[in-house]
C-alpha cells in the first residue's frame, strides 16, 4: 500500500533524479552526438510526458532543427528571435510563462502555451545548441526543470 501511494506521488523531482541517471547510461559507451541526443530527446519527452522537446543547432548565423520528439516544427530560427533566439544570444536560461506574451514567440504549435530554453555550451563555453521544451500548459515551467535540465546541457557538453 505504501509503495503505490510513493509511484502515484512521485514528484517532478524525482522524475528528473531518475532521467538523470538513465540519460548518463544511455550516452555512456556511445559516442555519436545525434545518437545520443535522439535518446535524450526520447527519455525527456516519455519521462517527463512533455508535450515537445528538441535541439536546436547553432549553424552558422542560424539555428537549426535537431533531434526532437513532437509534432512538426519550425526548422530555421535567427539569432535573437524567438525563445530560443533568445537563449542563443543572451547565453541564459529562458522560462516563459506565457508564450503570447514573449515578444517575437515564434509558434511552431498553436497548442504551446508556456516554454523553457536552455543553452548547450561546447567546451570553449560558445552556444552549441539550445534544448527547447514546450507545454500545453500556462506557466508549466519553473527552477527545477531548470536545475535538471541544464544538469542534461552538462552532461552533453561531455559528449560534443
Ligand atoms: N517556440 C520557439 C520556437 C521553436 S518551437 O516551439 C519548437 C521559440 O519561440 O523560440
Amino acid at each position: 500500500m505504501i509503495e503505490n501511494i510513493k509511484i502515484t506521488a512521485t514528484t517532478k523531482k524525482e522524475k528528473y533524479e531518475l532521467l538523470l541517471q538513465q540519460i548518463k547510461s544511455l550516452v555512456e559507451g556511445e559516442n555519436d552526438l545525434i545518437a545520443n541526443l535522439s535518446n535524450i530527446a526520447s527519455a525527456l519527452k516519455f519521462g517527463m510526458n512533455f508535450f515537445w522537446i528538441g535541439f536546436y543547432f547553432v549553424k552558422e548565423n542560424e539555428l537549426v532543427l535537431g533531434p526532437f520528439q513532437g509534432t512538426i516544427a519550425c526548422t530555421r530560427i535567427k539569432k535573437g528571435k524567438g525563445v530560443c533566439g533568445t537563449c542563443w544570444e543572451q547565453k541564459k536560461t529562458m522560462i516563459v510563462e506565457d508564450v503570447e506574451k514573449f515578444p517575437g514567440h515564434i509558434a511552431c504549435s498553436s497548442l504551446s502555451r508556456s516554454e523553457i530554453v536552455v543553452p548547450v555550451f561546447d567546451k570553449n563555453n560558445n552556444v552549441a545548441m539550445v534544448l527547447d521544451v514546450d507545454s500545453t500548459k500556462l506557466s508549466d515551467f519553473d527552477e527545477t526543470d531548470k536545475s535538471f535540465l541544464e544538469k542534461i546541457a552538462e552532461i552533453i557538453k561531455n559528449i560534443i
